[in-house]
């Protein structure tokens, strides 16, 4: 049966495991295998990337895939092409895989309709970004090993985030307790739980947690200005050095960041911040994805 990588839904618990592992054995590996020899990926980004496009691109060129790149602004979308027949035409010419990017949530599962080869999404909206939670899981497994009973506290425009969305469900099925914490314009609409609490300050949580993920505020997704200035929310979400002081904790956080608004230029600098390794890390993420599920359509 075909099979898309739209949400973290999509894989079951083993599936998770494999990804990880094998990112983990391509990280480590001195030679790479040529799995994707012969295979084509196309990468169809509707907006903007700096990680996930260039990284989903670098995997399949590693694993000895040959990468298509629809450039949108000189695709036929401007003279009014529907994305649905842009899917289509693309499909049309046989690619082993179609990497999406969207503004819109849904769009990953609205193409897949169109097309019979997986869709592995990059991003759609405030939906899902499965690849980054996967990333993300990789570069706490490294730096822990078992993230079994870990805590994490996710900070900022949580409502916005996919990278919040698929990490909630991601980090709890790997065994990880979340903590929410935002204002309340930016809290998700979750239910606590056992392992998902919700709260308004990182102070009241900094002490029982092992890892603190920062979000960007989303203000492209936003209705209206919420902030005058992001210096106001700042001065009650940054992640600053002085916040974290001597704790052993790691700092995450997807990209881009917002200096010194998300995380401060000395927390940046420290070695606890594994904001480029996790970077480095999608690469090896999406390697193992593209291994998966690009092999699938002959
Ligand atoms: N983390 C992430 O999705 O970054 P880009 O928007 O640069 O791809």
């Amino acid at each position: 049966m075909l099979q898309h990588l739209i949400t973290t839904q999509d894989l079951n618990l083993d599936s998770i495991n494999e990804i990880i592992d094998k990112a983990i054995q391509y990280k480590q590996d001195i030679n790479t295998p040529q799995t994707l020899l012969g295979k084509i990926i196309i990468t169809i980004f509707f907006e903007n990337s700096t990680r996930t496009l260039s990284s989903f691109e670098i995997a399949a060129k590693r694993l000895g895939a040959k990468v298509v790149r629809l450039d949108i602004h000189k695709s036929s979308t401007s003279k009014g092409e529907t994305i649905a027949d842009t899917a289509s035409n693309i499909n049309a010419m046989k690619p082993n895989a179609i990497i999406i990017r969207h503004r819109d949530a849904g769009a990953g599962n609205y193409l897949a309709r169109y097309v019979s080869c997986p869709i592995i999404n990059g991003g759609d909206g405030a939906h899902a970004h499965p690849t980054q939670a996967l990333l993300d899981a990789m570069t706490m497994k490294l730096h822990f090993g078992d993230l079994n009973g870990k805590r994490i506290a996710i900070v900022g425009d949580i409502m916005n985030s996919r990278v919040a969305t698929s990490g909630i469900d991601l980090f709890r099925r790997l065994g990880m307790k979340v903590t929410l914490v935002a204002p309340p314009h930016f809290q998700s609409l979750f239910n606590e739980s056992d392992n998902l609490k919700k709260v308004d300050n990182i102070k009241s949580c900094i002490d029982d947690c092992d890892v603190i993920m920062s979000l960007r505020t989303q203000t492209e997704r936003h209705n209206y200005q919420i902030y005058s200035s992001l210096k106001d929310y700042a001065s009650l979400f940054c992640i600053t050095k002085e916040l974290i002081g001597d704790r052993d904790i790691i700092v995450l956080h997807p990209g881009p960041v917002h200096r010194n608004i998300d995380i401060d230029d000395e927390m940046l600098k420290d070695s606890r911040c594994k904001v480029l390794d996790q970077v480095s890390n999608g690469v090896f993420v999406r390697m193992a994805v593209l291994d998966k599920f690009a092999n699938l359509a002959k």
